[in-house]
């Protein structure tokens, strides 16, 4: 395919004609990589910004007792090794492909000489990196969840699966058991499960509507919380 074709699944670059593609396309370096193969290392100097045409990849990094963590999946259409050209820092993370992937590249120069060309790319970049960082700041606060609120959160999973109903996209439980019963289900206290179903609304993960309550999106429930 050619590269001006590829580039059109990429977020960034939709409200672009294709003769502005184009011009970006031609600056662009086309690079393969196999399944395990290390795209770049945590804490290298960034040279380039990558977007991914085929196949997918993970950003990692190692926790402190040598565990991979994996901050995020990325798939045909998405960016990655923006972070570093943008703040002159080094490489935030390691990435890493997960099957046959092919991705196209942008040197730092012409990244920043893009951005400043095309501020609609530059906007569309602002809006990805703020979903971005809602993401995180999402995880962060299921992380700190205790592993009462996690078995809290996966009974929730277990009602769902027993008498959800799809409704609108969401799932929704009809009759979600009382607090204490919830409790009892997960080995800990009703103030425990009260506390937790709060923040699970608070963080829009769902909604309650007396004993009904609603998965708003339950893939990605079951990617936060089924572990
Ligand atoms: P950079 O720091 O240059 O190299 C690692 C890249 O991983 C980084 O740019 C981002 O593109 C990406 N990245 C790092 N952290 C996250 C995150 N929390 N969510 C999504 N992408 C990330």
């Amino acid at each position: 395919m050619k590269k001006i074709d590829l580039l059109q699944s990429v977020s960034l670059f939709w409200e672009l004609s294709k003769e502005e593609l184009g011009h970006i396309a031609d600056k662009m370096v086309s690079s393969h990589f196999e399944n395990g193969n290390y795209i770049f290392l945590e804490d290298s100097e960034g040279e380039k910004c990558f977007f991914v045409v085929e196949g997918s990849v993970k950003v990692t990094r190692l926790s402190k007792d040598g565990r991979e963590v994996i901050l995020t999946i990325m798939n045909p259409g998405d960016f990655f090794g923006e972070m570093s050209l943008l703040d002159g820092e080094s490489r935030s993370a390691n990435v890493i492909a997960l099957e046959k992937t092919e991705v196209l590249t942008l040197n730092r120069e012409d990244f920043l000489e893009v951005l400043h060309e095309y501020p609609t790319i530059a906007i569309q970049l602002v809006k990805e990196m703020a979903g971005r960082l809602r993401k995180s700041d999402r995880q962060i606060a299921s992380l700190s969840l205790s592993d009462a609120e996690k078995r809290i959160t996966m009974c929730i999973i277990r009602f769902a699966d027993d008498q959800g109903v799809i409704k609108n996209g969401k799932v929704s439980i009809p009759k979600t058991p009382i607090q204490q019963d919830i409790a009892n289900m997960a080995g800990t206290s009703r103030e425990t499960v009260s506390r937790a179903l709060s923040i699970l609304e608070k963080e829009k993960f769902i909604e309650r509507n007396g004993r009904e309550l609603i998965i708003l999106d339950y893939k990605k429930f079951i990617k936060e919380f089924d572990s």
